[in-house]
């Protein structure tokens, strides 16, 4: 292979941007020249690319975002505009495509490598709820955001004795509420893997509360349960006083973290190198802290769902 593209699709990840440029620096480092495609897939369709060199990488590793611009296609599903793409590609001379994005841009390589064009995809989403690796870039900083947001939360619930109910991201996967509930000593967490039971929800509240314990943090990913939901619930089934705070897009930007960015530079060179060796048609990943390639026809079966234990844990740590 000579050239490659490179493109960013789905929701934007705090270290997109750092993978952007370890894939372009990591590729010209190879003697490949790069690509970069605006907007995702749709990008493809509407033929917005753009050279990349060393210095149009420059100055982004620490922005949160995506230079490349991002976009969900939905019109990609269709075959006929996969192979519109196709074209595009073959007129551009790209012999090999680099995605990063989450579950749905990896399906859209996965059909592009299906018409023959090599593809690699690079996890890039703060869900952390990808097939084929246990880490995806943006969820540790997205944890961290939603920690901070915590924290200051708490010192407000403490003072006027509440109970806050805070909604976070995850419409399929309760990563974040799990990991940010038990980083910042929630009582409890509502997530999409277990059945939300808000009865025992409100019984531990309430039993927590004649325990002397006068405030509550209580995480909810979007895909359990809605905040306004659960805060209704709780005035209307206990004394107890709930407010809620929808944390929503702040937790999708800013600067990514260290360990953001340096697995985004470590995903981008074995993506790169893998293209090089000619194993196409994979995604990277982490796994048991190493970084790893797998086709996408296995990946399908390893899927690392959330940390039961830790889950466990946060209940018995909240009290
Ligand atoms: O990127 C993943 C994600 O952040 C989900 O957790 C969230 O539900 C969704 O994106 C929101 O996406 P949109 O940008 O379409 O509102």
């Amino acid at each position: 292979i000579t050239k490659i593209g490179v493109l960013t699709s789905g929701g934007d990840a705090p270290g997109m941007n750092a993978a952007i440029r370890g894939v372009t620096r990591y590729a010209i480092q190879k003697g490949l020249a790069v690509e970069g495609i605006v907007r995702g897939y749709e990008g493809l369709l509407s033929h917005e690319t753009m050279p990349l060199n060393r210095r149009d990488v420059g100055e982004i590793i620490h922005r949160g975002g995506t230079m490349l611009r991002t976009a969900r296609c939905l019109e990609f599903l269709e075959t006929d505009t996969q192979k519109k793409a196709l074209d595009y590609l073959h007129k551009l001379e790209i012999d090999a495509l680099v995605v990063i994005g989450g579950d749905g841009s990896m399906r859209g390589a996965q059909a592009l490598s299906r018409l023959g064009m090599p593809t690699v995809t690079i996890p890039g989403t703060i869900d952390n709820d990808m097939m084929g690796t246990q880490y995806t870039v943006g969820f540790d900083t997205s944890v961290n955001t939603v920690l901070e947001s915590v924290n200051k939360i708490r010192d407000t619930a403490f003072s006027h004795d509440r109970v806050a109910v805070i909604e976070v991201m995850g419409r399929h996967a309760g990563f974040i509420a799990l990991h940010a509930g038990m980083a910042s000593g929630a009582e409890a967490v509502l997530v999409p893997e277990h059945p939300v039971d808000l009865q025992s929800l409100c019984e531990h509240l309430a039993e927590s509360h004649r325990m002397k314990k006068m405030s509550s943090i209580v995480v909810v990913a979007e895909g359990a349960a809605k905040g306004s939901d659960v805060v209704d619930y709780i005035r209307n089934h206990t004394y107890l006083e709930p407010n809620l705070t929808v944390l929503g897009y702040v937790q999708r930007g800013g600067s990514p973290s260290a360990y953001d960015a340096i697995i985004a530079g470590m995903f981008s060179q074995k993506a790169v190198d893998s293209l090089v060796a000619g194993t196409y048609n994979c995604v990277i990943g982490l796994i048991n802290n190493l970084v790893v390639a797998t086709p996408y026809t296995e990946a399908e079966n390893l899927r690392f769902p959330i940390d039961e234990n830790m889950y466990q844990l946060v209940h018995w740590l909240g009290r």
